[in-house]
């Protein structure tokens, strides 16, 4: 098989999966587009709460997964977008100036990479490393608000930048295992961010919004004002606990429990027949039990609205709480359980939807309209941002190293879908 590079491709190493996208850039009537060539999946027991705790099977599933996608595109894969999630992942927001002295030529890209150094550095614990840097605005003599600076006149040039900040070696560990899987790994991806790519649009983003992606082990957040990132963050609470409190409440196996939870589960007990009864194994092979679905819904409602109430925190701690007028988008698989977009718009009181990765075309991977997607699909969106950055035509004519980048970034948070 060639080797190839023009292809972008995404591998999103989740506690439950381990997803591989491969794409291509398309035109259609001169509009550009993204066609998914190659796709790939397979269950990854080596990674507990976005944390790999088994480098050997967290490698077999990113070899598993990223051969059936090679054998679909026809390209072997060496490089990738690669997302991290794990709950350890902190994100904060800094403020950085640079003093401009250009006379007539006004703020220049050396400026702007300056500024954009200085609000990068914060101190950090030992070990900690800064994964991503998204400026939101620059100010220029204390007029706020602007998205490029470049040739403004003035003394005092302002950033404030949205950091997410990672611990350097489990970052190296993932690595590590792309590596042994024979990928390198073009960029290291904070997950929610990436995922807010592939499901929230415009005026979602400018209104404020608040993306969840709930997988197996974790929830990872977002939360969007003025098109801009505000917060971030990733709690240790996925779907898995949904199944954990089952298995606990009602005394079963965990495997019994996700069955329970796929078949039968909802969030609102109000809105489940209330006749209707379910069979619970029993452990050990015993004859079943019936209990009421609802009671089924009662316990998944609870260990959802905690997971509401720890979001809310999150927001409140960060000022956003009232802000949510763009409404709530859910996705991630956790997002499947019937019932949580109602129950997310009773708790926070706005709309909230289903969030399926926006925008690809694919002639042979009709499943990918599916929020399990939706990381994979945003590292595509980041992949695409970053490789125009590094394009000659745009170097030339716009964007050069960490402003380039960084820049590149802050466009597709704020141009695309
Ligand atoms: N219909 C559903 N109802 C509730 N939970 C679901 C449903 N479908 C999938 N899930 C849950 O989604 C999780 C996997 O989601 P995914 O986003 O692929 O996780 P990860 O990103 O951690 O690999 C599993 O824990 C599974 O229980
Ligand atoms: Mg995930």
């Amino acid at each position: 098989m060639p080797k190839t590079d023009t292809r972008l491709v995404a591998i999103d190493v989740g506690s439950a999966k381990v997803a591989v996208l491969i794409v291509e850039r398309t035109e259609i009537d001169g509009e550009p587009g993204l066609k998914v060539v190659g796709a790939g999946r397979a269950p990854n027991r080596g990674t507990l709460k976005g944390h790999i705790v088994n480098v050997d099977a967290t490698v077999k599933a990113l070899r598993r997964a990223t051969e059936e996608a090679e054998a679909m595109a026809g390209t072997e894969i060496s490089r990738a977008y690669v997302g991290v999630g794990g709950s350890d992942v902190r994100s904060a927001n800094s403020h950085g100036t640079a003093y401009i002295d250009n006379g007539d030529g006004g703020v220049t890209r050396a400026d702007i990479d300056l500024v954009l150094n200085a609000a990068r550095d914060v101190p950090l614990p030992p070990d900690r490393e800064i994964l991503q840097a998204i400026p939101q605005e620059f100010a220029v003599d204390d007029h706020g608000g602007i998205a490029d600076p470049q040739r403004m006149l003035g003394s005092r040039l302002e950033a404030k930048v949205h950091l997410v900040m990672g611990h350097a070696p489990r970052t190296r560990t993932l690595v590590r295992c792309l590596n042994q899987a024979g990928v390198e790994a073009t960029e290291v991806v904070f997950e929610p961010l990436a995922t807010a790519q592939a499901v929230l649009l415009r005026d979602e983003r400018e209104l404020g919004v608040l993306m969840l992606e709930i997988g197996s082990g974790t929830c990872g957040f977002a939360f969007f004002h003025q098109s801009e990132v505000q917060h971030s963050g990733v709690l240790p609470f996925g779907a898995s606990h949904f199944t954990a409190d089952l298995a606990s409440v009602l005394r079963t196996s965990f495997a019994g429990a996700e069955t329970l939870k796929l078949r039968h589960g909802s969030c609102l007990p109000g809105l489940v027949d209330g006749d209707q009864g379910v069979a619970v194994p029993s452990v050990g092979g015993g004859a079943s039990r019936t209990i009421a679905r609802a009671r089924l819904a009662e316990i998944l409602q609870a260990r959802a609205e905690e997971m509401f109430h720890l979001v809310q925190v999150e927001l409140e701690k960060a000022g956003c709480a009232e802000q949510l007028r763009g409404g709530i988008v859910l996705s991630g698989g956790g997002s499947k359980l019937a019932g949580l977009p109602e129950l997310a718009q009773q708790f926070f009181s706005c709309d909230a939807r289903y969030g399926v990765p926006l925008g690809f075309t694919s002639e042979i991977h009709q499943g990918l309209a599916d929020p399990t997607w939706s990381t994979a699909a945003g590292l595509v969106r980041y992949a695409v941002a970053m490789e125009q950055a590094r394009s000659p035509l745009v170097r030339q004519g716009r964007a050069r190293g960490m402003r380039g980048m960084v820049g590149s970034l802050r466009q597709m948070f704020s141009d695309l879908l």
